[in-house]
């Protein structure tokens, strides 16, 4: 039906007859004349509709908005001084000679081009949303990176295998999507929230080197970067140790990122350990363009009369840390306070601060509500170990270190990315990737009273901490690691644990019993008593991945059909109410 797509005609198809397929983008009337510009996925052309050359210009007069037509004509020059430099057809036009109307269209529920349309109305109607052009890119950059992923992963090697959609629970933290099943009354499958154990399973199987470009189903709360199915580049290897698996995926990442966006990362990432991570950066997926630290001050503030720090520095797990912010004596009083609400928002209960106005004239150099309550050696720690130099101001959180860490991590990233600090160069443009190793094996949780996997109860202790499984669980660090990329986790994995005898020992620690165990991993357990080989793997959130690259604020606009806030799925409203008689077949009912 087409010779060519709208959007790539261009001067050396100059005199050519073409025909071209599209939607209407735009029609104007210039009373006898009527321009149409063309649309399809790689760009806008101009038409021209003119009663001398076209037979049928009732036609051209009835076309509105998105219409889907047919257009026949030859390419010419645009006039002088009707140039469009913006476009990539910009030099020519098309002189139409017939024009067929494929379909008409209602009127559109908005303008593509209006960008104070809210997510509701864009996800109501996503197919005509899917047609503005940046959704186009974004999807097609999508595409790209997909493409680029298999061809590294399979020049690496590695062979795509597809495991279960409907399987067990496996545990990565989140609840489960559950399908019942008809056939088993009572019994249901659970969408799995990451191919996990099956991978393992195929490491032992003798597949060395798998992957898998595959939906994960998550139900947990949702945020900017995270949807209740999602998709990850999964992998997994036999025989490579945590370094070897690290580069294998550095070299992927970049690889992608100079195939994909022609963006050189700066190699090798650099590395930080979990522990440092938090003390510097209170996080431990940090932004590194963001040029501030945290500074630590718990050893420095233990006897001072000051309460508010003296409190948490002698407590075991308090922490007292400092956030210089160069220049920040530029600060109002009222921009403070702001800044103290937000804290609240991060379990702080205030924020306390000193402006340094002459540090030559030490405490009555210094501006702030709590100096009084601080003796000279504390003073002196402080302006020392900030760095702190005349007109910066610093702030200071004290808390249990969880607090701390929340709460002066979270200002970081607000002042970080606040026009002050781009006017005063606190923050860099471009991209910071890092490694985060060092995990820590459990975090406990109080609520259960348990200890449970940082990253999932199937990562390897550190060699030298598996003595300590079950005496001290909290010191034991993981064979984890973590690639992120300004400030957003981008991917995660682990050794494995591969011998049955240690899995078992952190199911134990973890407080499963070895009857659950045998209920909940009986498969897995078994599987490791046959030979099964050292291994580790890693997946990558490809949504994230993609967001990042096409710059947007959230995964929702690198995927085609997402869910809302409230995983709803605006276009096909569902989730939705069943009939009973599905319901009875599946053995279920709902309570009022
Ligand atoms: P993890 O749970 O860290 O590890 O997930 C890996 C990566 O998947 C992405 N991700 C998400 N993206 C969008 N929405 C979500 N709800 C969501 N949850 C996670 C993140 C994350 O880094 N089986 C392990 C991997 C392994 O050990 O090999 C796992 O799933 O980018
Ligand atoms: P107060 O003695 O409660 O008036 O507090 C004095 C200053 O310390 C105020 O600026 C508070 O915002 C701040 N502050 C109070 N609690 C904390 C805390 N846990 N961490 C940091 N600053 C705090």
């Amino acid at each position: 039906m087409s010779t060519q797509y709208c959007g790539l005609v261009s001067q050396t198809d100059l005199g050519r007859i073409v025909s071209l397929c599209g939607w209407v983008a735009r029609r104007r009337d210039h009373g006898g004349v009527i321009f149409i510009d063309l649309r399809d996925r790689e760009g806008v052309v101009q038409v021209v509709c003119d009663p001398d050359h076209l037979a049928h210009f009732e036609i051209a007069e009835s076309v509105r908005n998105e219409y889907c037509v047919q257009v026949r004509g030859a390419v010419r020059a645009r006039p002088a001084g009707s140039e469009n430099a913006e476009l990539a057809s910009g030099q020519i036009e098309v002189l139409c000679e017939s024009l067929t109307i494929l379909n008409p269209s209602s009127p559109p529920p908005f303008l593509l081009d209006d960008d104070s349309l809210s997510e509701n109305t864009r996800l109501t109607h996503r197919v005509f949303d899917l047609r503005r052009p940046r959704m186009q890119h974004n999807l097609r950059l999508r595409h790209r990176v997909v493409m680029e992923a298999r061809r590294y992963l399979d020049q690496a090697g590695f062979i795509e295998i597809e495991t279960p959609v409907l399987t067990k629970s496996t545990p990565e933290g989140a609840r489960d999507y559950l399908v019942p099943s008809r056939v088993h009354p009572g019994s249901f499958f659970a969408l799995p929230q990451s191919p996990q154990l099956f991978k393992q399973m195929l490491m032992v199987a003798g597949f060395d080197r798998y992957y898998q470009i595959t939906k994960c189903f998550r139900d947990e709360d949702l945020r900017a970067d995270r949807q209740p199915e999602f998709t990850q580049i999964d992998c997994e290897m036999s025989f490579l140790n945590e370094n070897e698996i690290r580069a294998l995926f550095e070299a992927m990442v970049s690889t992608l990122f100079k195939n994909v966006l022609g963006v050189r990362l700066n190699e090798p990432f650099p590395v930080l350990r979990y522990s440092e991570a938090l003390h510097r950066f209170g996080t431990d997926k940090p932004d590194l363009r963001i040029k501030l630290e945290l500074t630590e001050l718990s050893d420095a503030v233990k006897d001072v009369d000051f309460k508010v720090f003296s409190g948490p520095a002698n407590q075991t797990g308090g922490r007292v840390a400092a956030l210089r912010i160069p220049q920040g004596g530029a600060l109002s009083r009222g921009e403070i306070d702001g800044y103290t609400e937000f804290v609240r928002l991060y379990g702080a209960q205030g924020l306390a601060w000193v402006k340094v106005i002459d540090s030559a004239k030490r405490r009555e150099g210094l501006q702030s509500p709590i100096v009084k309550n601080l003796h000279d050696a504390a003073l002196a720690a402080i302006l020392e170990r900030t760095g702190a130099q005349n007109g910066d101001l610093i702030f200071f959180g004290a808390d249990r270190a969880k607090v701390v860490n929340h709460s002066l991590g979270a200002l970081r990233l607000k002042i970080g990315q606040s026009e002050f600090s781009v006017a005063h160069g606190l923050c860099e443009t471009g991209w910071q990737p890092l490694w985060v190793i060092d995990f820590p094996m459990f975090e406990y949780d109080e609520e259960t009273a348990r200890w449970s996997a940082c990253h999932h109860p199937f990562t390897s202790p550190k060699d030298e901490h598996l003595e300590q499984l079950e005496s001290d669980p909290g010191r034991c660090l993981a064979k984890a690691y973590d690639l992120v990329l300004n400030g957003w986790e981008l991917g995660g994995g682990s050794v494995r644990i591969h011998r049955e005898d240690v899995q078992r020992e952190v199911f134990s620690a973890m407080n499963i019993s070895a009857d659950e165990a045998q209920q909940k991993f009986g498969f897995l357990l078994n599987a490791l008593q046959y030979g099964a080989p050292p291994h580790g793997g890693i997946a990558f959130g490809l949504d994230r991945i993609v967001a990042m690259m096409v710059g947007a604020d959230s995964i929702r606009d690198v995927i085609a059909f997402p869910k809302t806030q409230r995983a709803q799925c605006l276009l096909t409203q569902a989730p939705s109410q069943v009939d009973e008689r599905q319901l009875r077949e599946l053995h279920l009912r709902v309570r009022q």
